[in-house]
């Protein structure tokens, strides 16, 4: 198998360099096109790789790439799940290099995608072909790589629900998470959950002269200033009544084993140019990104913010506003204890309109299933050391819908790093970490088989 990848090693990166030359970016519809692109271009590539049944399916907005090979029904089944859409590239004056134009430097590929999910999950179809021409897939496989991932999966949760026995499956398989470095391989163990929505604060109907009417009226932006910042109390805990109610507390020897996993303080400050650490008091670094739930402003606008000065009071505020959460914490509850207690804290000068966005459940991952006991021996095969296992502080929408609808567990097996640079200006890839998830992925595959038995 070694062999057949290293005969092929630079066809498998100059596909995955194609696939990273369109701009599938799922939120924006003037690239409908390059994703309908992307989405053909992946079903190409399954279908040359031996799959079969390999379909584009159509949806309300992006299509779901489907395929499969079945070699013996007695046989336990894969299902692999990643995404073929991406985020935005703006600011585009940050990258070094053309978002959509792959560049390889110093060992890792450079392009909006690189790593989420394109590198991850093209991963996944060139080692699929390589058991395939290698003769060597000892189970079922099927893959469902969708195109809105970014965006909430919105399609593909009406998808998954009326296709059940297509997906019929004894796994799911994703890699669309980070691994803790190069050295450490980690079977993600978790996924924090979302809740998103955007606010809106006015308190006059017009933008007003700040001369004339400067001290005499609430301001619509300090009105919202100091509504978010009474959301956390200096101890940097969530002040919504209610909040932690259904946060599961880990015990004392859980909260070791994640102490255990590598983490240099000073490194992660420096990767990120931040001065000092911050966050909820009682927990240390990794645990506030993991196992605690959060609350974020993404963005806060109003006013007058182009070129010079204009002396004037706006008539509105807004922000967007996230709060990443942890099992058992429900997205749709928390949305609605937001709501209640947004509009409650407002000063009766201002009127408050909230208005929800996706959410994600957050998932904990089952460690006694047999994947995730493939996956950690499959990485510690090929890095030679043990898989640490570890949470993830982001979120992918859709896991929970799989054990809901299809009542699958999952493995998150990561291949990235969180320097990556994912959602950022110049994201990238590393050639190492690509090429060890298509050697790595393959013992998945013959582990899961055996210990299926
Ligand atoms: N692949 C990421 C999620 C991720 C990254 C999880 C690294 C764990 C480690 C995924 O594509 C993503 O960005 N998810 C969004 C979800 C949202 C769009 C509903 C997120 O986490 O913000
Ligand atoms: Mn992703
Ligand atoms: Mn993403």
């Amino acid at each position: 198998m070694q062999d057949y990848i290293n005969k092929n090693k630079d066809r498998f990166l100059n596909e995955l360099l194609d696939l990273l030359r369109i701009p599938s970016v799922s939120t924006d519809l003037t690239y409908q096109k390059d994703v309908k692109r992307a989405a053909d271009f992946l079903a190409d590539r399954l279908k040359e790789a031996g799959a079969e049944k390999t379909t584009v399916f159509t949806t309300a907005k992006h299509p779901i790439v489907y395929a499969e090979k079945i070699i013996d029904p007695t046989k336990p089944t894969v299902l692999v799940y990643g995404h073929y859409d991406v985020q935005p590239a703006d600011p585009l004056e940050l990258w070094n290099s053309p978002p959509f134009e792959p560049v390889i430097k110093n060992g890792n590929i450079y392009a909006r995608g690189a790593c989420d999910d394109k590198g991850q999950m093209y991963m996944h179809v060139k080692a699929f072909e390589v058991m395939m021409q290698t003769s060597q897939l000892p189970c079922n496989v099927k893959f469902m790589i969708e195109g809105e991932e970014e965006i909430g999966s919105e399609n593909l949760i009406t998808f998954v629900r009326a296709n059940k026995d297509l997906l019929k499956a004894d796994i799911i398989l994703i890699s669309d998470t980070s691994m803790i470095d190069n050295e450490t391989p980690s079977v993600q163990t978790g996924l924090r959950g979302l809740s998103y929505l955007e606010v809106e604060v006015s308190t006059i109907n017009r933008d007003l002269h700040s001369g004339l009417y400067g001290g005499a009226v609430a301001n619509p932006i300090q009105v919202l200033c100091k509504m978010i910042d009474s959301l956390k109390d200096a101890d940097g805990r969530i002040t919504i009544p209610n909040f932690y109610d259904q946060v599961v507390e880990l015990s004392k020897e859980e909260r070791e084993e994640m102490a255990e996993a590598p983490f240099d303080v000073e490194v992660f400050k420096q990767s990120i140019g931040l001065k000092d650490i911050a966050g909820e008091k009682g927990y240390t670094t990794p645990e506030r990104t993991a196992i605690r739930p959060t609350l974020d402003v993404n963005g806060i606008w109003g006013g007058y913010t182009a070129e010079g000065a204009k002396t004037v009071i706006p008539a509105k505020a807004f922000a967007k506003i996230s709060m990443r959460l942890v099992p058992n914490q429900d997205p749709d509850e928390i949305t609605a204890l937001f709501v209640n207690h947004f509009k409650k804290i407002a000063p009766p000068t201002a009127t408050v309109e909230v208005r929800p966005h996706h959410g994600a459940v957050p998932v904990l991952v089952e460690r006694s299933s047999v994947g995730y006991k493939a996956a950690a021996k499959a990485l510690e095969k090929t890095f030679g050391r043990k898989a640490i296992p570890f949470r993830a502080g982001g979120s992918i929408p859709v896991v929970a819908l799989f054990k809901q609808e299809l009542g699958l567990d999952t493995v998150l097996m990561g291949f990235g790093l969180d320097s990556d640079a994912i959602h950022s200006p110049n994201e990238k890839y590393g050639l190492f970490n690509f090429y060890k998830g298509i050697e790595t992925i393959p013992y998945f595959y013959q582990y899961f088989a055996e210990m299926s038995k």
